[in-house]
C-alpha cells in the first residue's frame, strides 16, 4: 500500500490561528483525505511551533511565561482544526520532550559527521521572520522587507551550520527529481537561490534560552528554525522508533507558503543529508491569501480572520469548500467574503444541495420513494468518466480548486439533465425511472468526490441516498464507476444541507 506522509507547517504562538493558516491545513486535510479515499496509508500531522525569540518576546508583552503564552496559542491552533474539522494523525508540539531529544539526535549527527563548527556571526535581524537579512535585502532604514519593522544589528558567537557543503548534492536532487517542488514556479525560485551559492549559516543562539539545548555546548540553544524543520522528523520516530521513521519518511509531503521556502526547499534537505539521511521530501507550496492586496498575518495592520468567523456565516463544510476553490493552490489569491459566499451560493446551495433535495423529492413523489438503478448508456456516464480523470490527476497535483472544478461539472450536468427531462412534469414509469437512475448515480459520485472538502454534508447526503456504510470508506477509483448504484434502495428527504446564505 503506498505510504502518503502530509505535514502543514508548525505554526508559531505569539498568536491565534486566521483564514491564512487555515487555507495551508485545510488543503492538507483534503489532499489527505484524497489519498485515504485512494486506499493510501496516510499520516497528516500539524502542530505549533513554541521556541525561539518571537514567542519569549511575545510572552513577556502579553506577561506571560513562554510555556503559558505556548500552551495558550497551541491550544487555540488544536481548538481552530477541530473547528474546521481537520482529521489530523497527530499534532506535534515543539516544547514536547519527544521533539527534544529528535532534534538532539539529528543535530549531534550533523555535528559528529563534521558539518558544525564555531564563528562569530554579525548582521540585521528580523525578530518576526525569526531571520538575518544581508543588508541589501532590506528596506530603506534597515526595515525588513516583509514586515517593514525595523530589523535589529546582532552580534553572537555561534555555532554554523556548513551549508555550503551541499550545494552539490542538492543541485544533484533538483536534477534527478524533477517534481521536488510544486508548482514548478517555486521550484525555480529554489534552484534561483541554490545558483546564487549557498553560505554557511548560524544554527544556534547564546542570547536567549527559551529554546532546545545543544547538547555539545551547555551556553546555547538551537536557532528556532532549527528545531522547527526537525519536527516532521521527530512526529514519524526519528529518535525513539528508528524502524518507524523509515517506513514513514520517504514518503514525506510538506505543505509550506511561499515565504518559508528558502528554509524548507534548501536548509532542511541539507540538514537531512548533513545527518545521513537519504530520502528528502516532496514539497507544495502555496501563496498568500491577500486582503486588500496585503498578506493577512499577525504582525501586520492588515485584519485577521479567524476561520471560526467564516464557519458560523458558511458552515464548516461550506467554508472549507470556498476556501479551496475559491484559491487556487500557488499564486496569491485576493480573499473576499462576498466571493466566498457567492462561491458557496453557487457550487453548494443552488448546485450540490439542490441536487440531493431535488433527487429525493422527485423520487419520492414518482418511484415510491425507491431509487431507481441507473442506465449503463447514460449521457452522464461520459461527463462523470472525464470529470473523475480530471479531479484525480488535480487532486495528485494538488491543485484542489480544479480537482473540485470538474466535481461540480458533475453535478452541475446532472441538474441540467434533469431540467431538460423535467421528469417531475412525467407520469411515473420507467421514463422517470431511467432519468432519475441515472441523477442518483450521479449524486452518488459527486458526493464521494466532493467528501475530501465537505465531509459531514457528504456523509449525511450518502445516507439521505439509502446508500450503505460511509463515504469515507469508499475506495476510489471503484467507487467512482459508473453503475456503483445498485437501486432499490430508500431515498429520504430532509433539511437543505445547504441552506442559501445572504450575500
Ligand atoms: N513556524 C513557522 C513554520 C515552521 S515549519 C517547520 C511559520 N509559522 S507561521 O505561523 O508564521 O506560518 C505558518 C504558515 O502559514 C506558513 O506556511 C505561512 O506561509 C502560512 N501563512 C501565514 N499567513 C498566510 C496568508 N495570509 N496566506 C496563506 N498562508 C499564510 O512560518
Amino acid at each position: 500500500m503506498p505510504r502518503y506522509y502530509a505535514t502543514t507547517p508548525i505554526f508559531y504562538v505569539n498568536d491565534a490561528p486566521h483564514i491564512g493558516h487555515t487555507y495551508n491545513a485545510v488543503t492538507v486535510d483534503a489532499v489527505t483525505r484524497w489519498h485515504r479515499m485512494l486506499g493510501d496509508d496516510v499520516w497528516s500531522l500539524t502542530g505549533t511551533d513554541e521556541h525561539g525569540l518571537k514567542v519569549q518576546r511575545s510572552a513577556e508583552e502579553n506577561g506571560r511565561t513562554p510555556q503559558e503564552q505556548a500552551d495558550l496559542n497551541s491550544d487555540r491552533f488544536r481548538e481552530a482544526w477541530a473547528g474546521v474539522n481537520l482529521a489530523n494523525d497527530d499534532f506535534i508540539r515543539t516544547t514536547e520532550p519527544r521533539h527534544h531529544q529528535a532534534v538532539q539526535a539529528l543535530l549531534q549527527k550533523a555535528y559528529d559527521n563534521g558539518f558544525v563548527y564555531q564563528d562569530t556571526y554579525e548582521g540585521w535581524y528580523c525578530v518576526r521572520c525569526e531571520a538575518y537579512y544581508e543588508e541589501d535585502d532590506l528596506l530603506d532604514d534597515h526595515h525588513c522587507p516583509i514586515h517593514k519593522a525595523p530589523a535589529e544589528w546582532m552580534t553572537e558567537e555561534n555555532w554554523f551550520f556548513k551549508l555550503s557543503a551541499f550545494q552539490e548534492r542538492l543541485e544533484a536532487w533538483f536534477e534527478a527529481v524533477p517534481d521536488n517542488i510544486t508548482p514548478g514556479g517555486y521550484r525555480n525560485e529554489a534552484m534561483g537561490i541554490l545558483k546564487l551559492g549557498l553560505r554557511d549559516v548560524s544554527m544556534t543562539r547564546s542570547s536567549i534560552d527559551w529554546g532546545i539545548p545543544v547538547p555539545w555546548d551547555d551556553d546555547h540553544v538551537f536557532y528556532v528554525w532549527y528545531d522547527a524543520l526537525i519536527n516532521y522528523a521527530t512526529a514519524v520516530g526519528y529518535a525513539d522508533d528508528p524502524e518507524r521513521f523509515e517506513a514513514w519518511w520517504p514518503a514525506a509531503h510538506h505543505f509550506i507558503g511561499k515565504d518559508i521556502l528558502r528554509f524548507h526547499t534548501i536548509y532542511w534537505p541539507a540538514m537531512l543529508m548533513a545527518a545521513g539521511i537519504e530520502d528528502m521530501p516532496h514539497f507544495h507550496v502555496h501563496g498568500f491569501l491577500l486582503l486588500g492586496g496585503e498578506k493577512m498575518s499577525k504582525s501586520g495592520n492588515v485584519t485577521k480572520i479567524a476561520p471560526s468567523e467564516m464557519t458560523e456565516v458558511l458552515g464548516v463544510d461550506g467554508f472549507r469548500h470556498a476556501l479551496l476553490r475559491d484559491h487556487p493552490f500557488g499564486p496569491d489569491s485576493e480573499f473576499s467574503y462576498e466571493s466566498m459566499v457567492e462561491r458557496y451560493n453557487t457550487d453548494l446551495a443552488n448546485n450540490y444541495g439542490n441536487l440531493i433535495s431535488r433527487v429525493a423529492t422527485v423520487v419520492g413523489k414518482k418511484c415510491d420513494g425507491v431509487g431507481p438503478a441507473p442506465q449503463a448508456d447514460s449521457p452522464l456516464a461520459a461527463v462523470v468518466a472525464e470529470s473523475y480523470a480530471t479531479a484525480a490527476e488535480a487532486w495528485d497535483k494538488v491543485q484542489p480548486s480544479q480537482a473540485l472544478d470538474a466535481t461540480i461539472r458533475i453535478v452541475r450536468d446532472t441538474n441540467e439533465y434533469l431540467q431538460q427531462n423535467e421528469p417531475w412534469k412525467m407520469d411515473p414509469g420507467p421514463e422517470v425511472d431511467a432519468v432519475m437512475g441515472d441523477a442518483i448515480e450521479a449524486a452518488r459520485i459527486a458526493t464521494v468526490l466532493l467528501w475530501p472538502t465537505i465531509p459531514e454534508a457528504a456523509e449525511a447526503a450518502w445516507k439521505r441516498l439509502g446508500l450503505d456504510g460511509t463515504v469515507a470508506e469508499q475506495p476510489l477509483p471503484a467507487a467512482a464507476d459508473w453503475g456503483g448504484y445498485p437501486g432499490g434502495l430508500t431515498v429520504s428527504t430532509g433539511d437543505p444541507l445547504f441552506p442559501r446564505v445572504k450575500g
